[in-house]
């Protein structure tokens, strides 16, 4: 991570929130830039990745915290254009998948904690409670970050596919899963298409997610309305149809119809062995 020095913060800023926000801004380091200038990139060439590369990205990945070191998850590389491209089927067929030289699919492994209780044979059932699942998603997530931003430091591109987990069961036979393993979510990584750049999104306007000392909804409705402004305006620069963000936000949570085979997760958790209590 670099040093702070005179990078000045005000363009990105103004690019993440689609306007001028803040009056004052101290001056940022190398990693805040990165940080800042992210976008998905759904465009890659065909060119492999430098030698080592994955391993850098798993380095990465490893160095980030982990509830109470439990280290509860694992990634899988997939490098093979035949079964990225079958799994890109089961994502909804996006192209981006098999484009790209590599898929890192992130995983919840609970599956070495409880080989390695059964080879001391201690009792584990700590791991059938709500918590230890959701510590292997949030440890899986912040890994997954780490590679990703590590990644975006080296010049790659990167997406996330949830989509992985319309199909969870398919894509655990498909990569040989045990038994308390659980597909989370993918990151596809590559040499970014700069015939076909990216831009970076904005986000909501910082007063709808920063709370200060207590939670307040006070602006909230007019801050909506901006946004909905400002990425209806991002998405006719990207050659988009326009929509409320609002609206689109809604759309993707209406029903379990359109949760694209992710209502059915819990019951997915079940057959890969997962309990819940
Ligand atoms: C957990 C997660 C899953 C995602 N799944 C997909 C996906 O399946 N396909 C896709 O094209 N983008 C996916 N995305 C990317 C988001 O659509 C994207 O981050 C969001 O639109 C904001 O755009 P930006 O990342 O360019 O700022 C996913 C992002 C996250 C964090």
């Amino acid at each position: 991570m670099g040093k702070v020095n005179e990078i000045k913060p005000d363009a990105l800023i103004g690019q993440r929130y689609g306007q001028a926000s803040f009056a004052t801004l101290p001056a940022i380091s190398p990693a805040i830039e990165t940080l800042l200038s992210h976008r998905t990139v759904r465009a890659f060439t065909s060119a492999p990745l430098a030698e080592g590369t994955l391993e850098l990205l798993v380095s990465a990945a490893q160095s980030a915290p982990s509830s109470s070191n439990l280290q509860v998850w694992s990634v899988v590389a997939i490098e093979d254009h035949e079964r990225k491209a079958r799994l890109a089927q089961l994502a909804g067929n996006q192209a981006h998948i098999h484009e790209a030289p590599l898929l890192l699919l992130f995983t919840v492994d609970l599956s070495r904690l409880k080989r390695i209780a059964e080879n001391k044979q201690t009792p584990l059932a700590g791991i059938d409670y709500l918590d230890t699942l959701i510590m292997g998603f949030i440890d899986a997530a912040l890994a997954a970050q780490n590679a990703l931003v590590a990644a975006e430091s080296l010049g790659l591109g990167t997406v996330y596919i949830g989509a992985l987990r319309n199909k969870p069961e398919a894509v655990a036979d498909e990569l040989g899963l045990p038994a308390h393993v659980f597909p989370a979510f993918g990151l596809v990584v590559g040499h970014p298409d700069t015939q076909r750049p990216a831009a970076i999104k904005p986000r909501l306007p910082q007063r709808t997610v920063l709370h200060r000392e207590q939670y307040s909804t006070g602006g909230e409705a007019e801050a909506i309305a901006k946004y909905d402004e400002i990425l209806r305006e991002f998405q006719r620069s990207q050659g988009l149809p326009a929509q409320d963000w609002s609206e689109q936000a809604s759309n993707r949570l209406r029903g379990p119809e359109s949760l694209n085979g992710r209502d059915q997760l819990s019951a997915a958790l079940r057959r890969q062995g997962f309990v819940f209590q």
